[in-house]
């Protein structure tokens, strides 16, 4: 299920906070449940573009409204943080066609920016949702 996302992290080691970034989109909201039901403390960013908190009912997820491009904002909120699965993207099917500059500024820079909070914040494992290219979402 989710491309193998859904990884028992015990084997890593015991008490883990997990960060995910889209964590109001399809695949962040569920992996959240996911790993609070195994017992991981999650947080995550999404920026509500394509998201929604309506998929964030479970009070234990703490949620932060920020941009995955923004490397100054992702650099606090990120503090702290054994492993980060980054999920945040413009996925729609198409979109890029009409978009490319956009899309690629989101999936890139925003990339860039997670990947480099990671390693400023000494995270331990970095998981990208994602495998993008400039003409479609690929999954
Ligand atoms: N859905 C799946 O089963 C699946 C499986 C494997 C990989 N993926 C990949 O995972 C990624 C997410 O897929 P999804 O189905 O959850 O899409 P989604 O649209 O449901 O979720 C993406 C989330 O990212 C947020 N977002 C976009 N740009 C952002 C930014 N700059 N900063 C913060 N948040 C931002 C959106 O608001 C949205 O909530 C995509 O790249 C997709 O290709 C999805």
């Amino acid at each position: 299920m989710f491309c193998g996302l859904q990884l028992n992290l015990s084997l890593i080691v015991n008490s883990m906070h997990i960060f995910i970034t889209g964590i109001a989109g399809f695949l962040g909201a569920n992996l959240a449940d996911y790993y609070i039901s195994k017992g991981y403390e999650v947080s995550g960013c999404d920026n509500l573009v394509g998201g929604t908190l309506d998929n964030l009912d479970n009070k234990e997820i703490k949620f932060y409204k920020a941009n995955c491009e923004n490397l100054e904002e992702m650099k606090p909120i990120m503090k702290n943080v054994d492993v980060v699965i980054h999920a945040a993207a413009y996925p729609h099917e198409g979109l890029s066609s009409f978009s490319p500059f956009l899309i690629c500024k989101s999936n890139f820079i925003g990339s860039v920016s997670v990947f480099t909070a990671s390693v400023q914040n000494n995270c331990i494992l970095f998981l990208n949702g994602k495998i993008w290219r400039c003409k479609s979402s690929i999954y």
